[in-house]
C-alpha cells in the first residue's frame, strides 16, 4: 500500500493506495479520533458492488453508519439532492464530529463533499473514490460542487478531505468506457508534468488495458502524487493549477457544443488534447514528434483522436464562453516537449479553427 501525503498545513491529507486498501477505511477512520456516526454517501450501483466492504470496515470499527443513496452520475450535482442529503443528516443525528464518506466517482465525491462543505458549517469528509478519474484527478485537491441549471459546478466550495482512499481493485467492475475516459487524465498528467511518468504509461499500455492490479495501483499512485503537488502548490487555484486544464479548453468546449451528450468527460479531454499538441505544433512553441507522442498514446489507451463535428466555428465559439474567461480571453495550456507546460494567452481564434478544422480533416 502506498502512501502519498498532500501538505497544506491544518488541511493535510493522506491518500492511501493500494488493492483492498478499501477494507481498512474504519481502521483508519478510527485512528483520525472523529466522532462515532457516520453517513456513507454513493448511488445504487456502487453500492451494490462496493458498499457491503465498506459498511462492514466502519462497523468493525465501532463506528455507526447511515447509507444516503443518491441519483447516479451527473444527476446527483443539484440542489434538490443536496437538500435530501441534509435532511437525512439530519435524521441520522451526525453532529460536525460526525464524518460524511463519499463512496462513488466524481459526481458522487462532488456533491457529498459539497453536503460536507455546508451541513453545520463543514463536516470531516472522506473520499473513497470508484472511478479511475475520481480517482486520479476528482477526490483529491478539495474542489466540491453542486450544477446550477446554467452552468457545471457552479456552486461549490473548496472543502479538503481528511482522508482519501484509493482502491484499485474496485475498478474491476467499472464498465470499460468509463475506465478509458479516466486514461485521458492520466495521460495528462504525464504530458504536461512528468516525462517520466509519461514514458511508464507509454511501456505499459496493454497492463493498462487489462487492467492489471500492480501496474494500475503504481500508475495511480503515480498519478496522485502528481495532481497532490499541484494543488499543494496552489490549493485554490490561483496559477499552477491551471495546468490540469491541459486538453480542458477545448474538450469542455466539445461537451458544452454538444450538450454533454457525444462524448464522455475523458474521451472529449482526449480530442482537447490533440487539440492542444497541434496547436503547439502550429505555433512554433513544440515539434512534431512531442504531438505524434501524445496522439499515439490516447489512441493505444482506446481513446478518441479524431472528430467530424461540431464545426470548428462552434467550437471556438464555446471556447469563448468558458468559465475560465478573462476579459473575453481564455488561458490556453500547452506543452512545448513532454512533461512542461506553458500557459499562452491570445491564441487567434482563427488558429485555434485552423487546426481543429485540420483534425477533422485527417479524421474523415
Ligand atoms: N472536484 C474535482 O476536482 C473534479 C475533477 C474532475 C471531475 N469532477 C467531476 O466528476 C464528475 C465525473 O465523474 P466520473 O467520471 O467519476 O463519473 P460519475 O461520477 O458520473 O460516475 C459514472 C458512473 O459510473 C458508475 N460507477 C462508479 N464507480 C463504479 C464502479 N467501481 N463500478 C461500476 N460502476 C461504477 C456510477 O454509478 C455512475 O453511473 C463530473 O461531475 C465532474 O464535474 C470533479
Ligand atoms: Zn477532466
Amino acid at each position: 500500500m502506498e502512501e502519498i501525503t498532500v501538505n497544506l498545513g491544518p488541511r493535510s491529507y493522506p491518500i492511501l493506495v493500494g488493492a483492498g486498501a478499501l477494507r481498512s477505511v474504519g481502521a483508519r477512520l478510527a485512528a483520525l479520533g472523529s466522532g462515532r456516526r457516520t453517513a456513507l454517501v454513493s448511488d445504487r450501483s456502487v453500492l451494490a458492488f462496493h458498499g457491503r466492504t465498506v459498511t462492514a470496515s466502519l462497523s468493525a470499527s465501532g463506528l455507526s453508519v447511515t447509507e444516503i443513496c443518491v441519483p447516479e452520475g451527473e444527476t446527483a450535482k443539484t440542489l434538490a439532492v443536496a437538500e435530501r442529503c441534509w435532511d437525512q443528516c439530519l435524521t441520522a443525528g451526525l453532529d460536525r464530529t460526525s464524518t460524511l464518506l463519499a463512496l462513488g466517482g466524481g459526481a458522487v465525491g462532488d456533491l457529498a463533499g459539497f453536503v460536507a462543505a455546508t451541513y453545520m458549517r463543514g463536516l470531516p469528509f472522506v473520499q473513497l473514490p470508484t472511478t479511475l478519474l475520481a480517482q486520479v484527478d476528482a477526490s483529491i485537491g478539495g474542489k466540491v460542487a453542486i450544477d446550477h441549471p446554467r452552468a457545471k459546478n457552479l456552486i461549490g466550495a473548496f472543502h479538503q478531505p481528511r482522508l482519501v482512499v484509493v482502491d484499485p481493485a474496485v475498478l474491476l467492475t467499472l464498465p470499460d468506457p468509463e475506465f478509458r475516459s479516466g486514461l485521458a487524465e492520466v495521460a495528462k498528467h504525464g504530458i504536461v508534468l512528468d516525462a517520466g511518468y509519461f514514458a511508464d504509461v507509454e511501456a505499459h499500455v496493454p497492463e493498462i488495458l487489462s487492467r492489471d492490479l500492480p501496474t494500475l495501483e503504481r500508475i495511480i499512485a503515480g498519478s496522485c502524487r502528481l495532481k497532490g503537488r499541484i494543488v499543494e502548490a496552489d490549493e485554490r487555484e490561483g496559477g499552477l493549477r491551471a495546468a490540469l486544464n491541459y486538453g480542458h479548453t477545448v474538450g469542455h468546449a466539445l461537451e458544452a457544443a454538444t450538450q454533454f451528450s457525444k462524448w464522455l468527460h475523458g474521451e472529449a479531454v482526449s480530442l482537447g488534447i490533440v487539440a492542444a499538441a497541434r496547436i503547439a505544433e502550429r505555433m512554433g512553441l513544440a515539434d512534431a514528434e512531442t504531438g505524434e507522442r501524445q496522439v499515439r498514446l490516447l489512441r493505444h489507451l482506446g481513446l478518441p483522436v479524431g472528430f467530424s463535428a461540431p464545426a470548428p466555428e462552434a467550437i471556438v465559439q464555446a471556447i469563448g464562453s468558458d468559465k475560465k474567461a478573462r476579459d473575453g480571453k481564455v488561458p490556453f495550456v500547452l506543452a512545448p516537449r513532454i512533461g512542461e507546460f506553458r500557459l499562452v494567452f491570445d491564441i487567434p481564434p482563427d488558429l485555434i479553427a485552423a487546426v481543429l478544422a485540420e483534425i477533422q480533416r485527417r479524421s474523415g
